[in-house]
C-alpha cells in the first residue's frame, strides 16, 4: 500500500501532522524532494523535536525511514538531526540514505543569498538553505552526491574541478567574495563520509522489496504544489517538484503502485516568499489569523502572507495531484470569525477563471470572486467527527461533486470527505506544530 501526501497549497498546510499520524501505521518513510529549507516539530511525551530532513517516523521502533534520491542534503544538518535523536536515546539504525541523494556544498548557501541579493525587488524570497542552486546543479550534471561522501578520492578529483573551475571563479570574479578552501571542504565533507557511511545505501531494492512485500509505504512531501518548479507560480516557487508525480522521482516508485494521495489543505492560506496569492488578506483581518493561527515561519522567522480559503489553488492541487482524500487543518483558527469566505474562482481580465493561471502577471491582477459562509461563532477544538456542514463546501469547491465524498480508487468504495485535524485537539496521541518555513 502506497500513500502519497502533499501539500496543496503554499507549504505549512500542517502536513508534520499528518505525517506523525500515518507514520504510525507506516513500514516506510520516504522523504523523496526538498531540503531542509522544511521542517516541522513533534513534540512526544514532553520531548520536543525539530526535524528538517530526517521523516519524524524515527520515533517508531519498526518504521524504515528513508531520504531518497529526489532530496538534496545538508550533511552538517543531517548529522545534527542524527545527533538530536540519538542523545534522547532513540535509535536511527532504521535512517537509510539514498547514495542518489544529491548534496548542499558550502557554495550552496553562499550562491542562494548572492543571488537573491542581485535580483534586489524582484527577489524570491527563498530560505537561503541553498536549495535552488543544489538543484541547479543537480541539473547541470555538477552536483556531488550523498555516494561521492564514500569515496574520497573521486570527491577531491570533483571538487578540483567544480570548485577550482567553476565556483571559486564565480564568487571572486563575478561576486567579489572570498574564494572557498578546497582542502579544508574535502577534509570536512570527508569525515561526513565516514560518519554517514552506516545509512548511505542504494534505496532501490530496499524500496522495491518494500512494494514486493506489500508493506505500507508513505511518501512525506515537502511545501507544497503551489510552490512547484512547473506547476507553481514561476518563478517564485521552490527548486524541487512537491507534488504526487516528484513524490515518485524523487523516490523511484512506479506509479502504479500509488494506492492513495491525500492532500493537506489549511482552512485558509498562507504563503512566505514573494510571488502572487489572490487571496492575501494585507488588512488587519489577515493579521488577526497570523496571530491566531502562529502563522511565523520558525527557520527563518518571517511572518506568513495569510488569506481566505482559496478553492481555485484546491481544485487545481486536487487535479494536478490525484488527491482522493483531504486532511483539512487549523479549521479552529477561524472559530471566531463571521463570515468566512472562500474563493471559488478568479475573475482575469473580464473572464472567469477556475485554475490558477500560468501568467503570473494575469495571477497577480486578478480579481477573487468569493463565497460568503456564515461562521460557527464556537469553539471546535472538541469535535471528533466530520459531520459539520461547513468543511464539505470546501471539500465540494475543490472539485468534487457537491454532497458526494471523493471515491476510494482502490476499493470502490466511498470514503469519508475529509481526514479531520483539529490543531488544538487532542484527537492525536502526540502534538505536532508546522515549523521551518
Ligand atoms: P527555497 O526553497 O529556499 O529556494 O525558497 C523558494 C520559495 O519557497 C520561497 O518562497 C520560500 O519561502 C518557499 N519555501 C521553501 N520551503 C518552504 C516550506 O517548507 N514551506 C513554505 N514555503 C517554503
Ligand atoms: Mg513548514
Amino acid at each position: 500500500m502506497v500513500t502519497i501526501l502533499v501539500g496543496g497549497q503554499w507549504g505549512d498546510e500542517g502536513k508534520g501532522k499528518i505525517i506523525d499520524l500515518l507514520s504510525e501505521k507506516a513500514d516506510m518513510v520516504i522523504r523523496s524532494q526538498g531540503g531542509n529549507n522544511a521542517g516541522h516539530t513533534v513534540v512526544n511525551a514532553g520531548q520536543e523535536f525539530r526535524f528538517h530532513l530526517i521523516p519524524s517516523g524515527i520515533l517508531y521502533p519498526t518504521t524504515t525511514c528513508v531520504i531518497g534520491n529526489g532530496v538534496v542534503l545538508d550533511p552538517r544538518v543531517l548529522l545534527e538531526e542524527m545527533q538530536q535523536v540519538q542523545s534522547r536515546g532513540i535509535s536511527i539504525d532504521r535512517l537509510v540514505i539514498s547514495d542518489r541523494a544529491h548534496l548542499i556544498m558550502p557554495w550552496h548557501p553562499i550562491l542562494d543569498k548572492l543571488e537573491e541579493e542581485q535580483r534586489g525587488d524582484d527577489r524570491l524570497g527563498t530560505t537561503w538553505r541553498g536549495i535552488g542552486p543544489a538543484y541547479a546543479d543537480k541539473i547541470r550534471r555538477i552536483g556531488f552526491r550523498a555516494g561521492d561522501l564514500l569515496k574520497p578520492r573521486f570527491l577531491e578529483k570533483k571538487l578540483t574541478f567544480v570548485l577550482g573551475k567553476i565556483k571559486n571563479p564565480i564568487l571572486e570574479e563575478l561576486y567579489h567574495v572570498a574564494p572557498l578552501d578546497r582542502q579544508a571542504i574535502l577534509n570536512e565533507y570527508t569525515e561526513y563520509g565516514e560518519r554517514l557511511r552506516p545509512y548511505i545505501k542504494d534505496i532501490f531494492p530496499i524500496v522495491q522489496d518494500a512494494l514486493a512485500r506489500d508493506g505500507r509505504v508513505l511518501l512525506e512531501g515537502a511545501q507544497g504544489s503551489m510552490l512547484d518548479l512547473d506547476f507553481g507560480t514561476y518563478p517564485y516557487v521552490t527548486s524541487s517538484s512537491p507534488t504526487a508525480g516528484g513524490a515518485l522521482t524523487g523516490s523511484g516508485i512506479p506509479p502504479s503502485a500509488v494506492d492513495l494521495t491525500i492532500g493537506v489543505f489549511k482552512a485558509y492560506t498562507t504563503r512566505v516568499g514573494y510571488g502572487p496569492m489572490p487571496t492575501e488578506l494585507a488588512d488587519t483581518l489577515g493579521e488577526q489569523i497570523r496571530k491566531i493561527g502562529a502563522e511565523y515561519g520558525t527557520t527563518t522567522g518571517r511572518p506568513r502572507r495569510v488569506g481566505w480559503f482559496d478553492a481555485v489553488v484546491a481544485r487545481y492541487s486536487v487535479a494536478l495531484n490525484g488527491i482522493r482524500s483531504i486532511a483539512l487543518t487549523k479549521l479552529d483558527v477561524l472559530d471566531g470569525f463571521d463570515p468566512i469566505r472562500i474563493c471559488t474562482g478568479y475573475l482575469s481580465k473580464g473572464v472567469l477563471q477556475t485554475y490558477p493561471m500560468s501568467n503570473i502577471s494575469h495571477l497577480k491582477h486578478c480579481e477573487p470572486v468569493y463565497e460568503e459562509l456564515p461562521g460557527w461563532g464556537a469553539s471546535i477544538a472538541c469535535i471528533r467527527r466530520p459531520d459539520a456542514g461547513r468543511p464539505r463546501r470546501v471539500n465540494d469547491a475543490s472539485g468534487r461533486t457537491p454532497g458526494q465524498p471523493p471515491l476510494d480508487t482502490r476499493a470502490g468504495r466511498r470514503r469519508s470527505a475529509a481526514t479531520w485535524s483539529c490543531d488544538s485537539g487532542t484527537h492525536f496521541s502526540r502534538s505536532t506544530k508546522a515549523r521551518g518555513d
